[in-house]
């Protein structure tokens, strides 16, 4: 009983632990790359063993397994280079779930073949892929699942293996960008019914049976049970998605969604104790949602973050400008630029703090370091060097990192720009607006801050229009309109 309980607690540490947020991209380490290395292996043997068991065995034979031992192993390759490229911040973990549900599909094609059709066990792995590795990943394990067939023996009707890639293409696309649990119920009865009409029409009732009634579910070939089970299946994988979520990190549309929820309770908390903090970001929201469509970035994960950024203020909210009410300034009072510069760091690591009590998301707690990036604390640097006080520049920097993806960038530079653009006259022009705009972003980009951003000079560009287009609308809210005797306010 004791060793179940200490199990029990060591599963929920590892568990906890698994939810910290870490400031950088995981760099996949040895243990990982073996395990991954050796998944891909056996995929590789199960996918070409049976070659090896037909007798006699001669030369060509073992030729052929050798072909599709090597096509096997470097289509997991592929696979996982497919992944990195679509998500950079790709976790280990969510590198091992990937192809391990290849693995699982290659296993059950082997000993499930006779009972169960590809059709239920290719689509609900591509929907959870697409959900929360993106569509090309998706593509790209649909196409290796669908092409490699470990044995040879069993023959697949040339219609059943269009529709299955047309159905599981279609899966992979909706579902990277379905932005609703509902949208993935409408597609998981949906699916089945194209599939089961396409069927009926392609493959035709003639050949294959319509329906079993002693075997309603498990019927193989027969087309009602087939398209059945795929709706029962996805039903079940839509079920477990959040378990998935919670296990490898994904981080799906739906998943944003909720979170950027204005009534979770620490974005309520940001209203009601730092309620200048919540303005400052709803402002940043919107510049960072503008940026980031003009540069197709991915708007939820940079209106979710946005909304994350400063939580770390909650620890102390009356030590940033936007929440004092003109009256004291507590750095004023303590009159210790060093003991200001700690405070404002404190912010970020406060941050990180309450994103792992609320469980935030990896992605979206990077946010919060990366907002900041290594910038320099002018102020408070300037006022050590009025004190003459001998300390280095860095203490003045934030601990970083600088941001590692488009999405930070954008968040970083909205979050320059926000205090520039809100005390601006009424009256400023276009052109005015644009020069601080491409001030402040030159010099975040001279002091190295988008190095790591993957930002071309085009998108920089892009982004500073889409800074002036939302400065023209706040400008535009801020005109008061003349009101007349006759005002009907209709
Ligand atoms: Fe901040
Ligand atoms: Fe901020």
């Amino acid at each position: 009983m004791q060793n179940i309980t200490t199990t029990l607690k060591k599963l929920f540490y590892l568990w906890r632990r698994s939810q910290v947020p870490v400031k950088q991209s995981i760099k996949i380490s040895r243990i990982d790359n073996l395990i991954i290395f050796l998944i891909c292996i056996l995929i590789s043997i199960i996918s070409s063993y049976k070659l090896l068991l037909i007798s006699p065995l001669n030369i060509s034979d073992i030729f052929s397994w050798f072909l599709t031992f090597t096509e096997a192993l470097i289509s997991s390759g592929i696979l996982i280079l497919v992944s990195k490229k679509e998500n950079p911040t790709i976790s280990s973990r969510q590198i091992i779930l990937l192809i391990t549900l290849l693995l699982a599909v290659q296993a059950s094609k082997l000993v499930l073949a006779s009972t169960i059709r590809p059709l239920s066990m290719i689509i609900p792995p591509a929907l959870i892929i697409s959900q929360g590795m993106g569509s090309i990943t998706s593509l790209a394990w649909v196409s290796i699942a669908s092409l490699i067939w470990p044995d040879p023996a069993i023959a697949i009707n040339n219609n059943l293996f269009l529709i299955l890639l047309v159905c599981a293409s279609v899966v992979s696309l909706l579902g990277g960008r379905i932005r609703s649990r509902a949208q993935l119920l409408q597609l998981s009865i949906f699916v089945p019914i194209g599939s089961f009409l396409s069927q009926w029409i392609l493959i035709g009732k003639d050949k294959m049976p319509l329906i079993d009634k002693q075997e309603i579910v498990f019927a193989n070939g027969d087309i009602f049970s087939d398209s059945l089970l795929l709706a029962i299946v996805m039903l079940f994988t839509i079920l477990f998605i959040p378990i998935f979520e919670s296990i490898f990190g994904l981080l799906t549309k739906a998943r944003l969604l909720e979170l950027a929820d204005k009534e979770k309770p620490l974005i309520r908390r940001l209203s009601l104790e730092a309620p200048g903090t919540f303005e400052h970001t709803l402002l940043i929201c919107g510049l960072a949602e503008e940026a980031t469509r003009m540069v197709s970035g991915d708007i939820d994960l940079v209106k979710t973050g946005a909304l994350y950024h400063d939580v770390g203020k909650l620890h102390a909210p009356n030590w940033f400008i936007e929440n004092q009410d003109g009256s004291k300034n507590p750095h004023d009072e303590i009159d210790d630029p060093i003991k200001s510069a700690e405070v404002l760091q404190a912010h970020v690591d406060e941050g990180l703090k309450y994103a792992r009590k609320n469980r935030l998301p990896k992605l979206i707690a990077n946010f919060i370091p990366e907002h900041q990036g290594t910038l320099k604390m002018g102020y408070f640097f300037q006022k050590a060097k009025e004190k003459k006080l001998d300390i280095n520049e860095n203490y003045f920097r934030y601990k970083g990192p600088i941001p590692q993806s488009k999405e930070t960038a954008i968040l970083m530079l909205a979050d320059g720009c926000e205090a520039a653009l809100r005390a601006m006259n009424i009256n400023a022009s276009d052109n005015e607006a644009l020069d601080t705009i491409s001030k402040i972003i030159y010099s975040r980009q001279k002091d190295g801050q988008l190095d790591d951003s993957n930002l071309s000079k085009g998108e920089i560009f892009l982004i500073k229009r889409a800074f002036l287009n939302v400065w023209k609308r706040i400008r535009h809210r801020r005109i008061q309109y003349p009101t007349t005797k006759n005002n009907t306010f209709s």
